[in-house]
């Protein structure tokens, strides 16, 4: 730990020191004597409770771990810097993008699934969260590398998550699990088409592309609100691997992701995205096939405008202080974008901030990964590991001590309300059509690719029904589609078809 750096950050100068700045020391700044042998009662003696040095480097060995990310733990970071490149001033007032401004950034590309030392080549969705540290606060653009997701309502989530993880009986991830619940949600027909494809298995981060999913809410000077999604289209190109190839990849190196990342970084080859958006006018809401606000569809039929690129350039100087402890939250917005009403994306707008201050602690913004760039004003206080610089005596507003105020270009943006409250299923559930789109877009050999991947996970499905239901969601996509997943897990077509008719 160099304390030179935290001194800066809380504003307290540094005693001057008579010890040289190569000189080891303890937590508490003095001199280690010994750093090898232990402090002992003669030759043979017991170790001494006094010797602070053992005792420090022990403790500080055991509190090392933080506990993982519930969801995304195996992941990568990298510095880099976003330029907007067109005026959209009319669409969004958010700072970042006046046109030809740059915003440094912090990217964390991971897996969702496994465990921090999980290999890189495993199937599964890649998130893909940028941090803009922008002259109007942090904004989190938390996405994907595929456009859609599973589920459409954050309730699910838990589930989900629970069914796709390892067993808690066994630890292992189980097919049987996984379909067992997959089975009664088939929203995530699309997502499967996709995650079960050689997307789900990308050849390096730098050769895919990142989505936001999510609508979101731009809003510009006057108020005007309009529906946006984001997608970052890679520079690089798409490159995937099959499954031969990902074994193959795996066999040799299970961090051929992280590698290739900061090879190409070393090496001077920066990664580059362009940031491009969709927008839609909130009163063509209704004017869709399917429903824009479920984050299970893709606006296939809104044309979208580059309004920026992105490009990593630095690798973090240390793993845990940077990506571990990096985090990326769909709450933390700028004034000019908003989440919209999609109800997975509101359960997220809850859920980042509430598991990092379990993960990293109440002040997890003050660390420097996650600092805003721009000065922190509030009467949040206190809390476990406070680093803020808080002087004042007035802790509290309004107050005629303090001249702190509100600035309007905070307000939220005003919608009007209809309807009343429920619990309901949307209307517009559409489950299949876009799933059967995306499947007739594939090639010959992606969707033999595709087939083969998830034939060899759902043909270990012991339940029969289970199997056959998730079979007619595929065939309810697409029928030769239905037709070539039921011979390859030598299903019963007729089964299948009756099940799709109900
Ligand atoms: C209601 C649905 C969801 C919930 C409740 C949820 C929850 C979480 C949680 C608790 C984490 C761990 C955060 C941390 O410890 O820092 C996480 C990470 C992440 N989630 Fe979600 N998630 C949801 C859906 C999604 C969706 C739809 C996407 C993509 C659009 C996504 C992308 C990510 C990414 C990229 C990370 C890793 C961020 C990082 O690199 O630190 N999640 N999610």
């Amino acid at each position: 730990m160099k304390i030179k750096a935290l001194s800066i950050m809380t504003g307290m100068a540094l005693a001057a020191s008579s010890l040289a700045s190569t000189t080891l020391t303890r937590d508490n700044g003095a001199p280690v004597g010994d750093n090898q042998n232990s402090y002992t009662a003669g030759e043979n003696g017991s170790v001494l409770l006094q010797d602070v040095q053992l005792i420090q480097k022990l403790q500080r060995f055991a509190r090392e771990r933080i506990p993982e990310r519930v969801v995304h733990a195996r992941g990568t970071g990298m510095h880099g810097e976003f330029v907007a490149t067109e005026d959209i001033s009319d669409l969004t007032k958010a700072s970042l993008f006046e046109e030809g401004k740059t915003t440094p950034v912090f990217v964390r590309i991971s897996t969702v699934i496994h465990s921090k030392g999980s290999p890189e080549t495993l199937r599964d969705p890649r998130g893909f969260a940028t941090k803009f540290y922008t002259d109007e606060g942090n904004w989190d653009l938390v996405g994907n590398n595929l456009p859609v997701f599973f589920i459409r309502d954050a309730i699910k989530f838990p589930d989900m998550v629970h069914s796709l993880k390892p067993s808690p009986v066994t630890n292992k991830q189980d097919a049987n699990r996984v379909f067992d619940f997959f089975s009664h949600v088939p929203e995530a027909t699309h997502m499967f088409t996709r995650v079960y494809s050689d997307y789900g298995t990308p050849a390096s981060l730098r050769e895919m592309d990142g989505f936001g999913v999510h609508a979101y809410k731009f809003i510009n000077k006057k108020g005007a609100v309009n529906y946006v999604k984001f997608q970052w289209k890679s520079q690089q190109g798409i490159n995937n691997l099959n499954a031969k190839q990902a074994s193959a990849v795996q066999a040799k190196d299970f961090s051929h992701a992280t590698n290739d990342l900061y090879a190409n970084i070393a090496k001077g080859n920066y990664p580059k995205w362009d940031l491009y958006i969709k927008v839609m006018d909130p009163k063509d809401l209704g004017n869709h096939s399917y429903n824009p606000l479920d984050a299970t569809k893709v606006w296939d039929d809104v044309k979208d405008k580059k309004v920026g690129t992105m490009t990593l350039n630095r690798t973090p100087n240390n793993f845990f202080q940077e990506t571990e402890q990096a985090a990326f939250a769909p709450a933390n917005l700028v004034p000019g974008i908003e989440p919209s009403e999609d109800r997975l994306l509101q359960g997220r707008v809850f859920s980042y901030a509430d598991t990092q201050m379990y993960r990293l602690g109440a002040n997890h913004q003050q660390l420097p990964i996650n600092r805003a760039r721009v000065e922190v004003n509030n009467w949040n206080q206190d809390g476990k590991g406070n680093i803020g610089s808080q002087t004042s005596e007035v802790n509290y507003q309004p107050s005629r001590k303090d001249n702190r105020v509100e600035a309007p270009t905070g307000r939220y943006s005003n919608a009007a309300l209809v309807g009343k409250t429920q619990q309901m299923k949307i209307t517009k559930e559409d489950n299949f059509t876009q799933a059967g789109n995306l499947y007739r877009s594939f090639s010959a050999s992606q969707k033999s690719n595709l087939i083969s991947n998830l034939a060899g996970d759902l043909g270990g499905v012991k339940d029969s029904e289970t199997k056959h239901i998730m079979l007619s969601y595929f065939y309810q996509a697409d029928k030769d589609f239905g037709m070539r997943l039921t011979k390859a897990v030598k299903g019963n077509i007729k089964k299948v078809k009756q099940l799709a008719k109900k």
